[in-house]
């Protein structure tokens, strides 16, 4: 078809170094729609960038990303993070562009993220997600994670509003 772009292939997969950049865009572009993410823009783009690298260059945490790569360059259109704390839970947070949505690769991603925290013996994988991110928690709630609590007007945002969480977690074992 004429314009159509070019067929791409989308692997999840282990982020590297070089991936790095891309992952604080992607985490970016998310953020900038205001209402996904704890983090508002602007963020400081080298320390989230350092934070990342540190995710991943630890035995204790992973960042996985969806790469949809095309005539084999990495093209990141997602990613999970995985950080497993001293007491065995696994904290995980992900984001893909808003084009790549509600076609399975957010599953794909959380299966790979409980795949590598059970390996890294986690006994529990945990997160938070706002109330009304309804695609996040189906996903979440497929994923057998079930709601432990609230957050209750916890979160103060740039525009001054005082948001709620909802604190998910799936046992491991
Ligand atoms: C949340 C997010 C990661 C989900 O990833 P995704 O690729 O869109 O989700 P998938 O296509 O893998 O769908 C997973 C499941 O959730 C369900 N789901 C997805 N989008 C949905 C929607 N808008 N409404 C209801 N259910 C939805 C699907 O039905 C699917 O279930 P199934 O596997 O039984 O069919 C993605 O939408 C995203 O990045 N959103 C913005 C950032 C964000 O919210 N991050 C999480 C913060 S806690």
């Amino acid at each position: 078809m004429p314009g159509a772009p070019p067929p791409t292939t989308t692997v999840v997969r282990p982020a590297v170094e070089a991936d790095l950049d891309a992952i604080v865009d992607v985490f970016w572009a998310v953020a900038a729609e205001g209402r996904w993410l704890g983090v508002e823009v602007p963020f400081d783009r080298r320390a989230r960038r350092e934070r990342f690298a540190r995710t991943f260059g630890e035995e204790s945490g992973t960042v996985v990303v969806a790469d949809a790569r095309s005539a084999g360059t990495a093209d990141i259109i997602g990613f999970i993070s995985v950080d497993v704390a001293v007491y065995g839970v696994a904290s995980v947070g992900m984001a893909l562009l808003e084009p790549w949505r509600g076609q399975g690769i957010g599953r794909a991603l959380l299966e790979a993220a409980l795949v590598w925290a059970r390996q890294a013996g986690a006994h529990k994988v945990a997160l938070e997600v706002w109330p009304d991110n309804s695609a996040a928690i189906a996903l979440y709630e497929r994923a057998g994670f079930v709601e432990e609590g609230r957050k209750v007007a916890h979160y103060r945002r740039q525009n001054g509003e005082l948001w709620d969480s909802v604190l998910m977690g799936r046992a491991l074992t």
